[in-house]
């Protein structure tokens, strides 16, 4: 497998990747209903920031995209998906280091994302956020179908907040950060 960028790619493979994000998003009422839709997305991705694939054999496994925020300060890591039978197989995590290198390359100080709860996955679906959205998310937990923030704590991102309804009536989306230079300011002295 490699990783390179999909703007370089032929046109077949980024037809591969607006197919990748119908089937990927299949089940999600903010996914892509169709190609058109999803060959739009591919290129706004493509016209704001920067995507990378990961690619086999001319095939497409998945792909990732990055969209600059606060003046470049903050970069959003949207979309990402991965073939469904090459999951679990290190693709995604591999995707996302070429995200954060990137993104850092262009002067990011924080990675940041979006994970809806569409499907009633997590315990911020189906409650009341706004009575306490602090306890809310730091009791924040998978109710048994994996989630996709768990992939995301695992690459190091927090639940830094929430935005309830996103979806529907108790669908919230779930925001996740990450420091893109925590190490290097850990490193500084103090003054
Ligand atoms: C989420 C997604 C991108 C993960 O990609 P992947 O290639 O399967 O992930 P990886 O194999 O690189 O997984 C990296 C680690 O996260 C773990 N992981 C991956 N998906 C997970 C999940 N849903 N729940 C819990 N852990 C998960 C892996 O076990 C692995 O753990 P390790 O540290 O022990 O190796 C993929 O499942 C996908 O495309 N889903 C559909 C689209 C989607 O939900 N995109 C994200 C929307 S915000």
């Amino acid at each position: 497998m490699t990783i390179a960028e999909l703007g370089g790619q032929p046109d077949a493979v980024r037809e591969q990747a607006a197919a990748l994000l119908v089937d990927g998003f299949d089940q999600h009422p903010r996914g892509w209903r169709d190609l058109e839709a999803a060959t739009g997305e591919v290129s706004h991705v493509l016209g704001r920031g920067f995507a990378f694939a990961a690619i086999e054999d001319a095939r497409l496994l998945g792909w990732i995209g990055g969209l600059p925020e606060y003046e470049g300060r903050v970069w959003e890591l949207h979309p990402l998906v991965v073939r469904r039978e090459h999951r679990l197989r290190g693709v995604g995590r591999a995707l996302v280091a070429a995200f954060e290198d990137e993104a850092r390359r262009r002067g990011a100080l924080t990675f940041t994302l979006g994970t809806d709860d569409d499907g009633g996955q997590t315990s911020l679906a189906g409650v009341d956020l706004y009575v306490d959205i602090p306890r809310h998310i730091a009791a924040l937990r998978d109710l048994g179908s994996r989630h996709p923030f768990l992939f995301y704590r695992r690459l190091g991102y927090v639940v830094t907040g929430c935005m309830p309804d996103a979806n529907g009536p108790g669908r919230p989306d779930i925001y996740m950060s990450k420091s893109a230079g925590r190490e290097d300011r850990r490193r500084q002295p103090a003054e």
